[in-house]
């Protein structure tokens, strides 16, 4: 079979340079490539930035390993932060909304931009829920208001779980399985393609666990299955009931 264009390219790109499998898994995302490159242009004012990690690169160890999350974080968040802020540059009426509200309404966007937004805009929120969302010493059962939703809503917390890992198994390709409060306000396990937030079908993202292959790969390598299950060690559940409570408010 005939490689594609991106793919040839990618692949002697990673000859040429004589790269790693993590230099490889991001050369290979989706508008990767056409970020490496906008990177060299200068002058992309910083609307959005990328919001500093907080714990350590390594602090997830062994549940998601430290080169991992300097790629994704690093590499991957920030090519759609810059690709984001290169799309509402020309639109200074965009620069002061807020993600939410930039990616909640997209018909509202110039059309010229509309997809751009939605890419690199719900890269920037959903990867942004997910660094704030693990964290290090955390795992374990949900505590709190959201705890008792979730016994409420599924039966237990395993059934959520079994429901969330079959949707992030399921996805096909790279995109994210969510927990997230419906347009009904009730809890509901669903699942987006690529980096669409559930935000832009009018719910409200609780928990995401990112899909893509990049998240996992270099530790995990083909078993998803695998890096699903062991996920659930880094969640952190005092944060994800501060955004349940804050959206029932
Ligand atoms: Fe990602």
């Amino acid at each position: 079979m005939a490689l594609s264009r991106r793919a040839f390219i990618g692949r002697s790109l990673v000859a040429a340079a004589g790269l790693t499998v993590a230099d490889w898994l991001w050369l290979g995302q989706d508008g990767a490539i056409g970020t490496a490159i906008a990177q060299t242009t200068p002058s992309v004012p910083e609307i959005f930035k990328v919001p500093p990690l907080p714990y350590a690169y390594d602090a997830l160890q062994p549940t998601i390993d430290r080169e991992t999350m300097e790629f994704h974080h690093d590499k991957h968040h920030a090519a759609y932060v810059k690709n984001l802020n290169t799309a509402i540059a020309p639109y200074p009426d965009l620069h002061q909304k807020s993600i939410e509200e930039l990616i909640s309404n997209l018909d509202a966007l110039p059309a010229d931009i509309r997809t751009a937004v939605r890419n690199n805009g719900g890269g920037h929120d959903n990867h942004s829920l997910f660094w704030a969302g693990m964290g290090p010493n955390a795992g374990g059962q949900p505590t709190g208001a959201i705890g008792r939703a979730i016994t409420d809503t599924f039966g237990s917390f395993e059934a959520l779980q079994t429901a969330f890992n079959q949707a992030g198994a399921k996805r096909f390709g790279s995109g994210w399985a969510w927990l997230v409060l419906d347009r009904q306000g009730k809890l509901a396990v669903t699942s987006t393609a690529n980096q669409d937030s559930p935000r832009m079908d009018g719910q409200t993202p609780l928990l995401g666990n990112d899909v893509w292959e990049h998240a996992y790969y270099l530790n995990y390598r083909n078993r998803r299955d695998e890096y699903l299950k062991q996920w659930w060690n880094v969640v952190n559940w005092p944060v994800i009931n501060q955004r349940y409570e804050a959206a029932k408010a």
